[in-house]
């Protein structure tokens, strides 16, 4: 039996959540392998949105488990708020009764998010554009091992541990410009929140998903951010602190690549990033501006402007590759209906004459390449079988097809769930 994995293949915000939504009803289990509430995968319910950060996307579904893996950083103030707020949007969803949250997930501590805006704010480090939300703070102090983990937090002794880190990081805080909100009014919210964790099943979750795939059990492993932000394979240092590949969710779930089923890419018709760093396909222009617009590409979770470029195939390429992708799903490409031409880079051109088409990176002096491509008319959101699709959205399909070697099983054609089209 096995387990598929869910990742996107850009920077980020391809549309992961609405396609892992779709098929998570075909699972038994859903897991988030990495990250933590700096995701912000976006779901349609009823008509109505709602922003996943921490949750894996079953959380909807009766009778599918959701499993908190242990190669996340779990931020128990932020959670609390996600359920609740949950519980609003829906009041038959019940995480209690469906969430499994890994014992070995390292804790994201208050000062971990007040060290984060710290440093981001402070012009002898490099300001990488995070969420602010303590994301590589915590993963930085598991690597040095002074970090608690969700299975700490029953020890007779788990108070005091924290209060010795927090009191640590607050003093070094309160040596710079950083606002600091009153020391008790953190706390007394973290400890609220710990008590709140404390209603859900904490476990090795390892073993429960072991466990699952022996009995026959499908798992979804569900990705956050995408793979050119991979800390390691990624535009580093304008990533994010953890792996979010297809290897990250066998070692941040503790399960076998042997066990590794279908690799779904999400990837958007055309690319965007948030943040700093590398983005060799920028669109500058006021066309960058009006796909901007019409694609609401703003932040989920902070509301900043995504940067817009065009599709980047050696950069595609190169996330296919090292993911072992066995299926890319392209989305947005409504959002590029009208435009008379569509432009992809099909390779990036260096000083020396040659080229490269497959890369994680814009070689030093490299340019990118772009093929113009004539435009698609219509609304497409309509079209319910991909036979109905413009000829000129067919041709483009058929290109990147040829391109990436790899299918383009699905075509994701508006926001709503049903607005996608299997294509192969
Ligand atoms: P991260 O995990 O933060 O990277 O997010 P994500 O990959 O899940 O992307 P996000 O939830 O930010 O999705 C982007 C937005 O695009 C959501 O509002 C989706 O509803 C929407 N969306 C997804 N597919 C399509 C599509 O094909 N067309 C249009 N117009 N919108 C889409």
């Amino acid at each position: 039996m096995n387990m598929d994995i869910v990742l996107g293949l850009q920077w980020g915000d391809e549309g992961k959540g609405k396609f892992i939504d779709l098929i998570s009803e075909d699972y038994d289990i859903t897991a988030r392998f990495n990250g933590g509430a700096n995701a912000g995968h976006s779901i349609e319910r009823h008509g109505k949105r709602i922003t996943l950060k921490s949750l894996p996307s079953g959380i909807f579904m009766k009778g599918v488990q959701n499993v908190i893996g242990t190669g996340t950083v779990l931020d128990p103030v932020s959670l609390r708020r996600e359920i609740l707020n949950l519980k609003e949007f829906d009041g038959t969803i019940e995480p209690e009764n469906n969430l499994i949250i890994s014992a070995k997930a390292h804790l994201v501590l208050p000062t971990h998010k007040l060290l984060d805006i710290f440093m981001e704010d402070n012009p002898d480090y490099t300001p990488i554009g995070t969420t602010r939300n303590g994301i590589a703070q915590a993963y930085s102090n598991k690597i040095l091992r002074q970090n608690l983990r969700v299975g700490d937090i029953d020890a007779p002794d788990f108070k005091s541990r924290i209060e010795r880190i927090l009191n640590r990081d607050y003093s070094v805080l309160a040596g710079g410009d950083t606002v600091l909100p009153p020391w008790e009014e953190i706390s007394r919210e973290f400890f609220e929140a710990i008590e709140f964790l404390k209603k859900f099943t904490r476990t090795e979750t390892e073993l429960f998903l072991n466990t699952a795939l022996l009995t026959g059990k499908k798992i979804l492993a569900e990705g956050s951010q995408a793979a050119m932000l991979d800390i390691d394979h990624g535009t580093y240092p304008y990533v994010t602190s953890s792996s979010t590949t297809a290897s990250g969710a066998c070692s941040g779930l503790g399960i076998s690549p042997k066990k590794v089923g279908e690799i779904f890419g999400i990837a958007k018709a055309y690319c965007t990033r948030v943040g700093n760093g590398m983005f060799p396909t920028e669109i500058f222009d006021e066309l960058g501006e009006e796909i901007r617009n019409k694609g609401h590409e703003f932040g989920s979770n902070t509301g900043r402007p995504r940067r817009i470029g065009w599709l980047d195939l050696p950069a595609l390429r190169y996330a296919i590759m090292i993911n072992g992708v066995t299926q890319v799903i392209l989305t947005k490409a409504d959002i590029l209906s009208g435009m008379k031409s569509v432009a992809v880079c099909t390779h990036y051109a260096l000083e020396d004459g040659s080229m490269a088409t497959i890369s994680g990176t814009l070689p030093e002096n490299g340019l990118p390449v772009l093929k113009q491509m004539k435009g698609w008319e219509g609304d497409i959101t309509a079209i319910d079988d991909a036979s109905n699709l413009p000829e000129e959205l067919k041709t483009f399909l058929s290109f990147l097809n040829d391109e990436l070697g790899v299918p383009i099983t699905y075509l994701s054609t508006g926001p709503g769930r049903n607005e996608i089209l299997k294509l192969n």
